[in-house]
């Protein structure tokens, strides 16, 4: 056990968390991916499973391991997240989308190494979007559970953070949104991070700044 003396106020809960980043295959060497570590999602299924909840790691290239004692799913692409996650979710009470999804797939895997020599000087891809995984959870799961977002944004103020994720949850549809800023050195496989967690009405419901491990039991407190 991670931690004997935590509050056990998670007893008994199915939580899902997905955490890492999907990468789609564009030929069997390369892929279209992102920076996601997996670091706060795998710190949400640590302290989930410390606080006394049945946790499935939904595990998408995690830069990171696992912790101990949950049941892990590993999923690569979008599509292996999304049935891994909708089969989770099923029989869940809490699903938390820390990982970050790739918006787009490109439109052909090609089954043989793209060559240099027959393309040239300039290679343009045609990607085609990805199902919304969050949009179809929130949507399909029955009102009891509680769905969870993420949502990562190269925002230049607190201002401009809130005002995108306000926008953000009402076309979601999911209970809570955690926000949080990136940048080219700041959020990406970082040891701390610091979020705002919104309601489905915009309103904020908890804040954290820290090691990853204590916004993550903030973001938990707020689902508790
Ligand atoms: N998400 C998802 N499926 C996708 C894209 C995103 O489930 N195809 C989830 C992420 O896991 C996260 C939340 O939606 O919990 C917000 O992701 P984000 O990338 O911020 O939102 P998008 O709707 O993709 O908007 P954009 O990237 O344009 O800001
Ligand atoms: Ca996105």
């Amino acid at each position: 056990v991670q931690d004997p003396g935590a509050v056990q106020d998670l007893r008994g809960r199915r939580i899902v968390v997905t955490a890492g980043g999907t990468r789609e295959p564009l030929d069997p060497v390369r892929f279209l991916g992102n920076r996601s570590s997996g670091k706060q999602g795998v710190a949400l299924a640590e302290r989930a499973k410390a606080r006394g909840a049945e946790v499935t790691l939904i595990a998408a290239h995690l830069d990171v391991a696992a912790p101990e004692g949950v049941r892990l799913v590993e999923a690569g692409t979008t599509e292996e997240l999304r049935t891994a996650a909708l089969a989770a979710a099923s029989v869940a009470d809490v699903v938390i989308m820390a990982a970050a999804v790739a918006d787009f797939r490109p439109a052909e895997v090609q089954h043989v190494k793209i060559k240099k020599d027959q393309v040239g000087e300039r290679l343009t891809l045609e990607l085609v979007a990805n199902p919304d995984i969050l949009v179809e959870l929130a949507a399909t799961t029955p009102p009891e559970v509680t769905v969870v977002g993420f949502a990562a944004e190269t925002a230049a103020s607190r201002e401009e953070l809130l005002e995108l994720g306000r926008r953000k949850i009402g076309r979601k549809g999911c209970d809570y949104l955690v926000l949080n800023t990136v940048g080219w050195s700041e959020g990406f496989a970082q040891d701390r991070n610091t979020v705002v967690v919104l309601d489905r009405l915009g309103d904020i419901v908890g804040e954290a700044s820290g090691s990853k491990m204590s916004v993550a039991d903030a973001i938990l407190d707020v689902i508790a």
